[in-house]
């Protein structure tokens, strides 16, 4: 399979690592190779001793695109959630990688101000971080991002959906199943096995997994073929 990169960029507390986290553990759940790059832990590692000059966030992103890169040729999809608040740089990354989906994460900076995960807009306001994104340093909006997420309006899950949704159109994933009749004996059994909680998200992706999987699709023919076979033992409409 081919990999690809999901690119978020946003405000500080726009809402970045919670959708990036969501859409991991989604692709992973599908049965995806999946690297998540956060910004912070990025910055503890990879770009270490960078600054917030827009020379250094240039490097940092230069480094994460690299890594993205690498990985999405390797069919990885890679999950970037770094601020990423230079339009060039990020369209650097996007050239140089290719399968490429930049998802904008929206939200008014007031709204960003009154979250403040970590309380950085606070000291910010208060004169005691320069250079801070938002307040006292430029974010540069995309102008065609592939998906817009706005998290003042919308929750994650929404935002999740659709994201994933794109991802689908696209023909980066498999379309999830839906109107799947399950057998009860199967069902039983996957619920012992997998608990009550998750099952039925759990069993939507084992089943968009299995579809993407198949490398080569059916021809028509043998697609009706199947289908009617399913269809005479009541597993699908
Ligand atoms: S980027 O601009 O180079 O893309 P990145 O996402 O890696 O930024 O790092 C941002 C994180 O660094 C913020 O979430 C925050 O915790 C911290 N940070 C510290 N100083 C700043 C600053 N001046 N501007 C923005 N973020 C800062």
């Amino acid at each position: 399979m081919e990999g690809f990169t999901v690119w978020f960029t946003g405000l500080p507390s726009s809402g970045k690592s919670t959708l990036a986290g969501l859409l991991s553990d989604a692709l992973r759940r599908r049965g995806l190779a999946v690297e998540l790059l956060d910004g912070d832990e990025v910055r503890t590692v990879l770009t270490r001793g960078l600054g917030f000059s827009r020379e250094d966030r240039d490097e940092n992103i230069r480094r994460i695109a690299w890594v993205a890169k690498v990985l999405t040729r390797n069919g990885v999809v890679a999950i970037t959630a770094a601020i990423s608040p230079y339009r060039a740089a990020r369209d650097h990354a996007r050239q140089a990688i290719g399968r490429f989906v930049e998802v904008y994460v929206a939200c008014p900076v007031e709204v960003c101000i009154q979250r403040d995960v970590k309380g950085l807009y606070a000291r910010a306001l208060r004169g005691e971080i320069e250079q801070f994104t938002g307040v006292s340093d430029p974010y540069e909006e995309p102008l065609q991002p592939e998906v817009v997420v706005r998290t003042d309006v919308e929750s994650p899950e929404e935002g999740l959906q659709r994201i994933v949704g794109h991802l689908e159109r696209g023909g980066f994933l498999a379309p999830g199943m839906t109107n799947v009749r399950v057998p009860t004996y199967l069902v039983e059994q996957l619920r012992r096995v997998w608990g009550d909680g998750a099952f039925e998200a759990r069993l939507g992706e084992a089943l968009a997994a299995q579809a993407a999987a198949v490398e080569e699709p059916l021809h028509e023919a043998e697609r009706e073929e199947v289908l009617a076979r399913l269809r005479s033992l009541g597993y699908v409409d």
